[in-house]
C-alpha cells in the first residue's frame, strides 16, 4: 500500500494578481486525519479544489492517491470524495436521489450502488430520511448526506473543507466520530479544513495556513510544545489591585469576571511578577499551551476574527451560498 495519500510540491496559486498559494509544500500519510487550520482568505479552499481537480495550479505538482492532479485527473477524481464548503446538495430531490445521481455519474452498477446508499445513510444515521426531500432537512442533517454522498463511491481519500461551520456543538461531535470510525475501519485518510481550533485537537497532523502559506506542518502536540505558550490565570484581591497589575504588565488581558490572564512563556517576567503582586492575589493557575496560543504566537493574532462569527452565523440561519 502506498503509504502517502497525497504530495503537494511548490504548489502556487492566483488569482489575477493576487497570490492565493504561495509554494504550498505537504505531506499527508496514508490513514491520517489532517487537518488544514487557517483563517478567512488564507487559500484553504483554493488548496482544496486543486486537490480535487477542480482547479489547475499555477505552478507545482499535486499527487492524491498515486495520481498526479494534473496529468491524470479523472484517476485521481475516482479515488476522492469531497464535502464542499458550501451545500451542493439539490433540495428538491429525496435524500436518496442526491445519491442516486452521484453514484450513476461515477458509473456505478445498480446493485452496489442501492447497496451502498443504505449503508452510508445508515452510517450518518440518515436511515429513517431516505425518501424525504431535502430541503425539508437541517443543516446538521444536509452536511451529514453530503458526507454520505461522497463516500458512496467508496473513496480512498475524503476532502472536507469546512465541513461543521454553522452546526451545533452535538452534531459537529457527531460528524466527527462518523469520521473517526471510518478511519478506523476502511483506512479512509481525512483531510478536513477548519478555522475551529478546538476541532484539530484530535487530528494526527494539524497544518496552520495563513496568507497562502505553510507557517507550521506537525501533530498538535507537537505544536504546542514549539511554538504555544503558557498563560497565567490570577484573580486580584481588590479592583486596585487589578488596576496596579495592569498598569506595570500592560500584556495582560482581562478575562471575564474579575480575572487578568498573563502570558507566562517569559520566567523572568513571570517571577517578576509574582514576586510584585503574590500577596495581592486570591487566585493563581498555569495553563498549558493551547493550539489558540500556537496560532497567536506564530501570527501574531487571534484565529477567529468577527467576519467568521458572522459567517458562521449565516451558515447557522441556512443562508448558504450556491456555489458548487
Ligand atoms: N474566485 C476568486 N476570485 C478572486 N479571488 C479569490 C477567489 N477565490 C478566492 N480568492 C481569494 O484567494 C484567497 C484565498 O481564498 P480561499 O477561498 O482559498 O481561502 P479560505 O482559506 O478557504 O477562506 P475561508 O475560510 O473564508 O473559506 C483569498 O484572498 C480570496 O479572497
Ligand atoms: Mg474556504
Amino acid at each position: 500500500m502506498n503509504e502517502t495519500a497525497i504530495t503537494v510540491h511548490d504548489v502556487t496559486a492566483h488569482y489575477g494578481s493576487k497570490k492565493a498559494l504561495d509554494q504550498v509544500n505537504l505531506t499527508v500519510p496514508t490513514g491520517a486525519h489532517f487537518a488544514l487550520l487557517g483563517p478567512n482568505g488564507a487559500g484553504k479552499t483554493t488548496l482544496v479544489n486543486i486537490l480535487c481537480t477542480l482547479r489547475r495550479p499555477d505552478g507545482g505538482t499535486a499527487v492524491v492517491a498515486g495520481a498526479d492532479v494534473i496529468a491524470r485527473p479523472t484517476q485521481a477524481r475516482r479515488s476522492i470524495g469531497v464535502v464542499f464548503q458550501d451545500s451542493s446538495l439539490d433540495d428538491r430531490l429525496t435524500a436518496w436521489e442526491n445519491l442516486e445521481f452521484h453514484g450513476l455519474v461515477y458509473g456505478m452498477a445498480a446493485k452496489p450502488r442501492r447497496a451502498m446508499i443504505s449503508t452510508v445513510l445508515e452510517l450518518v444515521e440518515l436511515g429513517d430520511w431516505t425518501h424525504e426531500i431535502v430541503r425539508t432537512f437541517s443543516g446538521g442533517m444536509r452536511r451529514r448526506l453530503e458526507i454520505a454522498r461522497a463516500l458512496l463511491h467508496r473513496p480512498k481519500i475524503l476532502f472536507l473543507d469546512e465541513p461543521t461551520v454553522g452546526l451545533d456543538a452535538q452534531t459537529r461531535q457527531r460528524i466527527w466520530q462518523y469520521l473517526d470510525r471510518l478511519r478506523r475501519e476502511s483506512g479512509l485518510t481525512v483531510l478536513t479544513t477548519t478555522h475551529y481550533i478546538e476541532e484539530v485537537e484530535n487530528a494526527d497532523i494539524v497544518c496552520i495556513i495563513d496568507h497562502g502559506r505553510i507557517i507550521a506542518e506537525a501533530p498538535p502536540e507537537q505544536l504546542k510544545k514549539d511554538h504555544g505558550i503558557r498563560w497565567l490565570h490570577v484573580v486580584p484581591q481588590d479592583a486596585t489591585a487589578a488596576e496596579a497589575i495592569v498598569q506595570r504588565f500592560p500584556q495582560a488581558q482581562r478575562l471575564s469576571g474579575t480575572g487578568l490572564a498573563l502570558p507566562a512563556g517569559d520566567d523572568d517576567r513571570t517571577d517578576a511578577f509574582l514576586a510584585e503582586f503574590r500577596d495581592r492575589l486570591s487566585e493563581i493557575r498555569f495553563h498549558p499551551p493551547t493550539l489558540e496560543s500556537v496560532f497567536l504566537s506564530l501570527t501574531g493574532r487571534e484565529l477567529r476574527d468577527r467576519a467568521d462569527g458572522q459567517r458562521d452565523a449565516d451558515r447557522a440561519a441556512g443562508r448558504r451560498g450556491g456555489r458548487r
